[in-house]
Formats: structure tokens, sequence, C-alpha cells
């Protein structure tokens, strides 16, 4: 896939393994239209089992991270197009619940400016967000006369308290990046000039640890919320396993190794040590 064809997405991928993908229509605020949602499905699926990528980092080209879907291009001029509205609809779900949720390494929202009602599916669609302290979060479907559907109304009960999710939703009152990690709608703010360096800071730590650990991880926490305790604890030996049988690096004997017989690591002050072959090019063949 030729990233520089995308006219709505950016996709920068470093040396270090971060895929940087930020929705790029910074003069509509990042509103997403559309062809932005069908490019964001094709980009997602190319970066998911792309090798070189250890981690993806959701941002925002300009000074708002996403303003909520296009009113006038989502809504308005698909009113009366039922079977162009239909595509649109499935691929607006399609990357920011189905394929974002699910992408198997780990993903960071990385937010500034504004964030209005539909951006909050991506939000929780990724497993971290780190915001600005002078980013503005809101659920204005209210003040529009609709309401915080295509997923938007469940993402908030499941991830924020029942009292903050009916609050912010029916008054749509807006909240900064301190007050938004307070209620953990984000993992932490951090003062705008600084959100950069401390996303990639969480980034580059993620990309050293053993991916397929990660990936069962995300797998395994999203799952668990909805199954009763012994379904979950079923599920997680059977997970425990799988990542058992996928790990290339062994992880889980190397560890012990390192631990039991070396004395070479600890695991309360950092992770096992793994080989150049593991964290290096092998691993992208
Ligand atoms: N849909 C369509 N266009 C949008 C948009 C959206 N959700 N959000 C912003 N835009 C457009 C504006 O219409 C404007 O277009 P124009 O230059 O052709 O007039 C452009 O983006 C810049 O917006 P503007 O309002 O001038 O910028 P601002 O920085 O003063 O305010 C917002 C930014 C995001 C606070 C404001 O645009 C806004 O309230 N947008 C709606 C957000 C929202 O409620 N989204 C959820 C929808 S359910």
């Amino acid at each position: 896939m030729n990233f520089n064809e995308l006219k709505n997405v950016k996709v920068t991928i470093s040396d270090d393994g971060i895929a940087w993908v930020n929705l790029n229509r910074p003069d509509k605020r990042n509103a997403m239209s559309p062809d932005l949602h069908f490019e964001m499905v094709d980009v997602l699926k190319e970066l998911a089992e792309d090798p070189k990528v250890r981690v993806l980092v959701l941002g925002g080209e300009g000074e708002s991270w996403c303003a909520g879907q296009d009113i006038k291009l989502f809504f308005r001029e698909l009113d009366d197009k039922p079977r162009e509205r239909h595509l649109a609809r499935l691929a607006n779900h399609e990357w920011r619940w189905t394929l974002l949720s699910s992408f198997p390494k780990p993903t960071i929202a990385m937010v500034h400016g504004y964030c209005f009602g539909g951006a909050f599916v991506q939000l929780f669609a990724c497993d971290f967000a780190i915001a600005a302290d002078e980013a503005l979060f809101g659920l204005s479907e209210v003040n529009w006369g609709i309401l915080p559907g295509g997923l938007v109304g469940k993402v908030i009960v499941d991830g924020l308290s029942y009292r903050d999710a009916v609050y912010y939703s029916m008054t749509g009152e807006q909240l900064d990046g301190k007050k938004a990690a307070e209620i953990k709608l984000v993992t932490q703010s951090v003062p705008g000039e600084q959100l950069r360096a401390r996303t990639e800071a969480l980034a580059q730590e993620l990309a050293k640890k053993n991916p397929q650990t990660l990936r069962t991880i995300k797998e395994s926490l999203r799952l668990v919320r909805g199954m009763s305790v012994d379904q979950a604890a079923d599920y997680l030996l059977a997970k425990e396993r799988e990542m058992r049988f996928l790990d290339r690096e062994g992880g889980r004997e190397k560890a012990m190794t390192q631990f039991l017989d070396e004395k070479t690591y600890r695991p309360g002050y950092g992770e096992y040590q793994r080989g150049a072959e593991e964290q290096g090019e092998k691993e992208a063949s």
C-alpha cells in the first residue's frame, strides 16, 4: 500500500517500530468523512501484521485530534443515499471498533485539541490514551438533538462510571485533559508540550516487550470483561496455553531461566533479556 496516496490519513513508520497514524483533515478539525473511514480501514488492515510495526499511535494533524463525525459529509449528504450511507457506516464501525480494538499490537490515542462525539469510539478502542492537559473532550450529541450512537453510548457506559457516562452525555459539558485523566476517560494527561515525548516514551517501552505476550494480554482483558468467572478462568487458561504455543521467543521459559538459574534479572525491575534476534530483523522476516 502506498501511504503517500492517502488523502485523509497520514502514516509514518519510524525506525523503532512506531506507526504514527494521523487523521488528516486539519481544516475540518479532523471530522470523520466517509472517505476518511474507507482509508482508515485500509490502513489498519495493512499495518496489523506488518512486522516493522510494534506499536500504533493514533493522532491528528493540525489543532485537533478529532471533532467527531463530519456532520455534512457523513450525515446530511448521505441522508438520501441509503447505499452510500450503509457502506460508510460499515467502514466507520469496522476501523473504529472491529479493527482498532482487536489490533494485534498495542495502540495509543495521542489526544490534543478537540475530541468530540464519535471520536470517543476510537478513544476507547485504543489500549492507552495520553492527552494534553489542554485538550477538550465533549459528548456534544445532546446539543445536536441526537443520541451518542454509533457505539459511543456503549463505550462510555463500559469505560466510565455510569454516573459520569450519564452526566457528560446528558449535559454535553466539556472536560479538559486533566479532568479526563481524573475520571479515567484517558490513561494520563500531560502538558501539551510534553504530549509527543510522553507518548513516544510509552510506545518505545511497549515496543521492547514480548509482542506475543502483549497481544495475548490485550485480547484477554478485553474479552473477560463480558464473561462469568467460570468462563473467564477457563478462557484465560486456554489463552495462556495459546500464548506459550505461539510465543516464538519462548519468553516464559527464558524468563524463568534468567530468574531462577542465571539470576540475571528480577521481574519487578525489568523484563527478561530478549535476544537481539527476537527484537530485530529476524522477527521481521
Ligand atoms: N463536522 C463537519 N465539519 C466540522 C466539524 C464536524 N464535526 N467540526 C468542525 N467542522 C468544520 C467547521 O464547519 C469549519 O468548516 P469551515 O471552515 O468550512 O467553516 C471547520 O471545521 C473549522 O471549524 P470551526 O468551528 O471554525 O473551528 P473552531 O476551532 O472554532 O471550533 C469545534 C472547533 C470542533 C469546537 C467546532 O467546530 C465544533 O463544535 N464542531 C462540532 C463538534 C461536534 O459536536 N462533533 C460531534 C458531532 S456528533
